[in-house]
């Protein structure tokens, strides 16, 4: 592919503005055997993709045919790219990631679903619209741990409700977690398969009781990272991908 339409394929601006990028020397490329990338002033050369490491304007940008990335999403930010009162999570990703165009209207990578302004943890967001619906579909029940810390102390009975099913306010088929571990008296983790508006917090409150905070720490066979900062995102690896499968 040619080095222009790689970059535009990354989200670095219109077919224009990448060739710009390239002739003013702001983009170089990783090879074999140089420890340094090296410049390449030409849009129209011809590159494999696969594999490729380009340097644009003094940042590692590793190509991917299709984005897929992990968010550690901070309290005080929502999932909308329109918020309405704190600041979107799109914020924190960088701009090609905003801006890869798509083959819809709707450019860059979207979210799997959403949290709560007030929920952390794992988000992912990806432009393979299969993904995203794979990821959010109630009927492809992939299961989500939700950390919940909550305000009353939890009893066996809580418990045994969360699992055997509660009725939320609209929906008249009672949902259930499919598991729920007790950690101490104020703190259970939940899994859920299902990703209705508000859920951990409406089931927690059908069952008398009142969410404090709220975290997500997997999706499927994939744990947020230890190490990863709020705020923080990364690209998935196929490994992990592959845990979400
Ligand atoms: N359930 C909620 O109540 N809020 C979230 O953010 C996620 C699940």
């Amino acid at each position: 592919m040619q080095l222009q339409d790689i970059l535009y394929s990354q989200g670095f601006g219109t077919r224009r503005i990448c060739a710009g990028l390239i002739q003013q020397g702001w983009v170089a490329v990783h090879s074999a055997g140089s420890l340094e990338p090296v410049v390449c002033l030409e849009p129209a050369q011809n590159l494999k993709e696969q594999g490729l490491v380009l340097r644009v304007q003094g940042q590692d940008w590793p190509y991917h045919a299709k984005a897929y990335v992990m968010l550690n999403k901070p309290a005080g930010t929502e999932c909308s790219q329109k918020p309405s009162a704190y600041p979107s999570v799109y914020t924190l990703l960088p701009a090609p990631l905003r801006q890869r165009p798509g083959k819809s209207a709707v450019s860059g990578v979207q979210a799997v679903g959403r949290l709560d302004q007030d929920t952390t943890g794992l988000l992912l967001l990806s432009d393979d619209g299969q993904f995203i619906h794979r990821m959010s579909s109630p009927k492809k029940h992939v299961p989500k741990v939700y950390q919940v810390t909550v305000r009353h102390p939890v009893d066996a009975a809580q418990v045994e409700c969360l699992l055997a099913g509660v009725v939320l306010d609209d929906d008249p088929k009672p949902v259930r977690a499919v598991a729920c571990v007790q950690r101490d008296a104020h703190r259970i983790d939940l899994t859920l398969t299902e990703g209705k508006y508000h859920q951990v917090k409406r089931m927690i409150a059908a069952v008398g009781n009142r969410v404090e905070a709220l975290h997500r720490a997997r999706i499927g066979g994939l744990e947020l990272p230890a190490d990863m900062a709020p705020g923080q995102w990364r690209w998935l690896g196929l490994d992990e991908l592959a845990l979400l499968k």
